[in-house]
């Protein structure tokens, strides 16, 4: 039987993730395979975004050393005693619709995370950009009761727990863009995609999805429709990634209890806190209306508060954004 591929290939990645050459010989002779099929296979690490290089002579090399997910290693910084079911996988399409298609995985806490994804989804219908092994691509499921209103505000609570785990680990200048954009140094550095299941009586089940771009290949900027950061733009030594994806998947665990029982109680103060336009002069754009006003944070449902001539108004999510100015 022939090996699946994909496991090859992530056996290459573990070797090149040490950030030094690595011969086509030395990789066919670990993995049984001519240096032609190391070749291909190499080929296709750099479709899913790999940022290798070659030198005739020396053989294959990362532009910079890589820290892969391992679960052992991920379980090792874990605090919660009993945690859920944790799905690693090398590629994948979406991580969010993994779990939509595994209701098998639909615990509360129960999370997938993957080294690339080939169709990942961003908001309003955008895509996501996943090159392997350069960001997090993380997603977890719970289920709430209590119908919509339940869940409003939770993209913002995510968010809170994610700038927060961020700057635990010595990150700085992170701040929240409303509704669901994790700035850093006013540039965009992750997102937060929730998607409802089924709508079965009065529980929404939720697969709440977060990128957070770790170190992109420069040359993936085309790719992106806005001004974009990555981790390494905002410390001098990289977050040990396994260490992130523990301290993300406790707290995200931990807030999404909390919120559960009360809602935003607990999260409003913080995220305006970290408001990217909090006092600032903003524009939000609705369709083909524009409103302009101060920024003053948000309330207990998750709304953008903004100070118009004619007095605050709450804008809620949806097809609303918002534009400093
Ligand atoms: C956005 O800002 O547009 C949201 C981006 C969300 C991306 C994450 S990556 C993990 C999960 N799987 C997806 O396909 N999307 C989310």
């Amino acid at each position: 039987m022939k090996a699946d591929p994909q496991l090859k290939r992530h056996l290459i990645l573990k070797q090149l993730a040490d950030g030094k050459f690595h011969s086509g010989e030395e990789l066919g002779a670990l993995l049984g395979i001519s240096r032609a099929a190391v070749g291909k296979h190499m080929k296709a690490l750099e479709a899913l975004g790999l940022d290798v290089f070659s030198i005739t002579g020396r053989g294959y090399r990362l532009s910079h050393p890589m820290r892969l997910l391992d679960e052992q290693e991920i379980f090792s910084h874990r605090r919660l005693p009993q945690a859920p079911p944790l799905s690693l996988l090398a590629v994948v399409d979406s991580t969010n619709s993994f779990l939509k298609g595994h209701p098998q995985l639909q615990i509360k806490g129960a999370a997938c995370l993957a080294e690339a994804q080939t169709a990942g989804r961003g908001r309003q219908g955008r895509k996501w950009v996943s090159p392997i092994g350069a960001s997090l691509y993380l997603s977890m499921y719970w289920a709430f009761s209590g119908g919509f209103q339940a869940i409003g505000g939770l993209s913002l609570a995510v968010g809170v727990v994610v700038a927060e785990s961020l700057r635990d680990l010595g990150v700085r200048g992170l701040r929240l863009k409303w509704p669901n954009d994790i700035y850093l140094n006013e540039r965009k550095l992750g997102g937060i995609l929730i998607e409802l299941e089924g709508q079965a009586n009065d529980i929404n089940h939720c697969i709440i999805g977060i990128g957070i771009n770790v170190r992109l290949p420069e040359q993936l900027s085309k790719d992106i429709d806005q001004p974009w950061a990555d981790l390494s733009h905002g410390v001098r030594e990289l977050p040990d990634r396994n260490l992130l994806v523990a301290k993300l998947l406790d707290n995200l665990h931990l807030a999404l209890e909390d919120f559960e029982q009360t809602g935003m109680k607990s999260f409003s103060q913080r995220w305006s806190d970290l408001n990217l336009y909090q006092g600032k002069q903003v524009r939000m754009l609705c369709g083909t209306q524009e409103y302009k006003g101060l920024c003053l944070g948000i309330n207990r449902d998750g709304a953008l508060l903004v100070e118009l001539a004619s007095g605050p108004k709450a804008f809620y999510g949806g097809e609303v954004s918002v534009r400093q100015g």
